[in-house]
């Protein structure tokens, strides 16, 4: 099957620094792919080439096959972009903004009173459709710059860092909104540097450090890759961390150390692991 997105090689160069220093990868339709990494580690460089706004010093980029830098009307027509930084006009309506969006991307009126009412309802904003985004709390702010990505019905969204910033209880209602967009069928692109957040979203995750890709997988298999359980032991030489196959093993390590007068405690190995274990710094 054709990739919906498959990326060859890209390399980007700003004068003498290395954004991106060649990476691959493949996104299969459908998929939630996620691009986790530290500030400056290539995130947003990624999602501006391959939504048109910056292109690469080297490497190649296909969405469903489609050379995108050959065929960029073409490109720009599937791709949704989620910016990282909030650009909807603060002084224009809900509804204007949903608007505007779908004028520049050439949809008739009907068409746009139609799909701007469906996205509105399914985000739960249609009650404040009449109002000015100024007025909306920043939670409602990041829904409606995702549900205007949705207006021209892209088969890729790409969401760079969609819920940097937002306390716990409107990031886990954006992430379920993520996953509804992802269960109609919407091949998704996301970024993030929250390790938990790609490891609820993500089907599969790419460890991105310093522009390099150190680990692809499910995060299943990337915490699979470590163990299944962890001891944290902490001494006098500070926090250190021992990976187990079964639950048993760790125990009987547990105990052992315990006896030694150590802290100690067992639980689930997570993607926080894994990141370490891949990239040896913190996010
Ligand atoms: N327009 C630009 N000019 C110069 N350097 C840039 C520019 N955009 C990004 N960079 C640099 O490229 C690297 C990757 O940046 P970016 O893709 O924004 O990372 P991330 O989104 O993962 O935080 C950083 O070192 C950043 O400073
Ligand atoms: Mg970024």
């Amino acid at each position: 099957m054709t990739a919906a997105v498959r990326v060859e090689g890209l390399v980007k160069h700003y004068g003498k620094i290395s954004a991106l220093s060649g990476i691959s990868f493949e996104i299969a339709e459908g998929e939630l792919f996620a691009l986790l990494g530290p500030n400056g580690a290539g995130k947003t460089t990624t999602i501006r080439i391959l939504t048109g706004l910056t292109r690469p010093t080297a490497g190649r980029a296909f969405f469903f096959g489609r050379d995108i830098f050959s065929s960029p009307l073409y490109a720009r027509r599937l791709a949704g972009l989620v910016p990282q930084a909030t650009n909807l006009d603060l002084e224009l309506t809900v509804w204007e903004n949903l608007l505007i969006h779908g004028l520049l991307f050439g949809m008739s009126r009907g068409r746009i009173r139609e799909r701007a009412e469906e996205l509105l309802r399914f985000a739960g904003l249609w009650e404040r459709r009449g109002d000015r985004v100024r007025a909306l709390s920043g939670g409602m702010r990041r829904r409606l710059l995702i549900i205007r990505a949705l207006m021209h019905e892209p088969r890729i969204l790409f969401l760079d860092e969609p819920t940097v910033g937002l306390d716990p209880h409107i990031r886990r209602r954006l992430w379920g909104l993520i996953k509804q967009i992802q269960a109609r069928g919407t091949t998704i692109l996301l970024t993030t540097h929250y390790i938990e957040e790609a490891e609820f979203l993500a089907d599969r995750v790419a460890f991105l450090e310093q522009g390099r890709i150190v680990a692809l997988d499910t995060p299943q298999n990337l915490m699979a890759a470590l163990g299944e359980v962890a001891v944290d032991l902490v001494d006098d030489e500070g926090l250190s961390t021992r990976y187990f196959r079964t639950r048993e093993e760790a125990e009987r390590e547990a105990v052992k150390l315990s006896r030694a007068g150590k802290s100690v405690t067992i639980r689930r190995v997570n993607l926080e692991d894994a990141f370490l274990h891949f990239t040896g710094r913190r996010v």
